[in-house]
């Protein structure tokens, strides 16, 4: 997938000599202090960011000057922090939007069975939702979702172009605990035959959805096994307990460090709110 890979924004060097190679149909987690390099790590292979150095490789073929939608186009899917849906349409009529976006290239690309018929754009979306357990919002317009509901809609419609491969970019961020119960639901779902790679800040979630966790540390992987593995590395430990220790002092000295432990704490602080939002609408 990745052959060492570097990115540098300036003098910044975000990622160094990454090797990295995925087996079709593996879950892999990604770890890693706040600005590890992992969000970058996903621009490069999604092809947002070309890489300063190295190739990208996807499904066989060399990437590394091919445009996202290009890759899109061979069966990359992903998901973006910032919500990308239609809020006046309905649940079920963005499933079929991504549904229809998806068919042409599809049709061209790999002769993938295309929707034929209205008919055929109807059972899809319920099928799609029903999967993911959202079919009873269905003629919801989007707006008035909750912001749970609205992430989980953004993972139904990155699988409703029938990717290869998927990326999660912290699926679970600024969920209430409902909402993240019904998130690991939703990724205890996804399709066996889908690659996922996923990054998240809640180990957890991580641990009981994947096979295989790196773990990034200032733009290298330090760390690539099965979780038993990893949950009980020492370095993994000093890295997050560290970063824990380090979140008190900053607290206490008034710091501004923006680590795992102060940014749970904001992204639980913006949930609260979305959720009084939500209670008043
Ligand atoms: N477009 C950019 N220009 C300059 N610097 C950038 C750019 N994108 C990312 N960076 C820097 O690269 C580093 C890694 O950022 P990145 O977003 O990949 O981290 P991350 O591991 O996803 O962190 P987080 O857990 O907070 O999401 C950070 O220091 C960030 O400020
Ligand atoms: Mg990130």
């Amino acid at each position: 997938m990745l052959g060492g890979v570097s990115k540098a924004f300036g003098d910044l060097r975000v990622l160094t000599d990454i090797d990295l190679s995925v087996g079709a149909g593996q879950r892999v987690g990604i770890i890693g202090l706040n600005g590890a390099g992992k969000t970058t790590l996903f621009h490069v292979i999604s092809g947002l960011e070309p890489p300063t150095r190295g190739r990208v490789v996807l499904f066989g073929r060399e990437v590394t000057r091919t445009s996202p939608s290009g890759r899109a186009a061979l069966g990359l899917s992903r998901t973006f922090q910032v919500t990308l849906l239609y809020p006046r349409l309905t649940v079920r009529e963005n499933v079929e939007v991504a549904l229809l976006g998806s068919t042409y290239r599809r049709y061209r690309l790999r002769l993938w069975r295309p929707l034929r018929t209205h008919g055929d754009l109807r059972t899809r979306s319920r099928e799609l939702l029903e999967t993911f357990g959202l079919w009873p919002l269905a003629n919801v317009e989007v707006r008035h979702l909750s912001y749970g509901h609205q992430r989980q809609l953004e993972i139904t419609l990155a699988i409703a172009v029938d990717p290869a491969l998927l990326l999660l970019d912290e699926p679970t961020a600024g969920l209430s605990v409902a909402e993240m119960a019904a998130m690991r639901r939703l990724l205890a779902s996804l399709p066996r035959h889908l690659t996922v790679l996923v990054v998240e800040h809640h180990l957890e979630v991580i641990f009981e959805l994947v096979e295989r966790v790196l773990v990034l540390h200032q733009g290298s992987i330090i760390m690539d096994g099965p979780p038993s593995a990893v949950r009980t590395d020492r370095q993994v430990q000093d890295l997050y307990f560290g970063a824990h220790a380090a979140a008190q002092v900053a607290r206490q000295t008034g710091g501004g460090v923006l680590n795992a432990d102060r940014r749970d704490e904001w992204t639980k602080g913006q949930a609260d709110r979305r959720e009084e939002w939500n209670r008043g609408h």
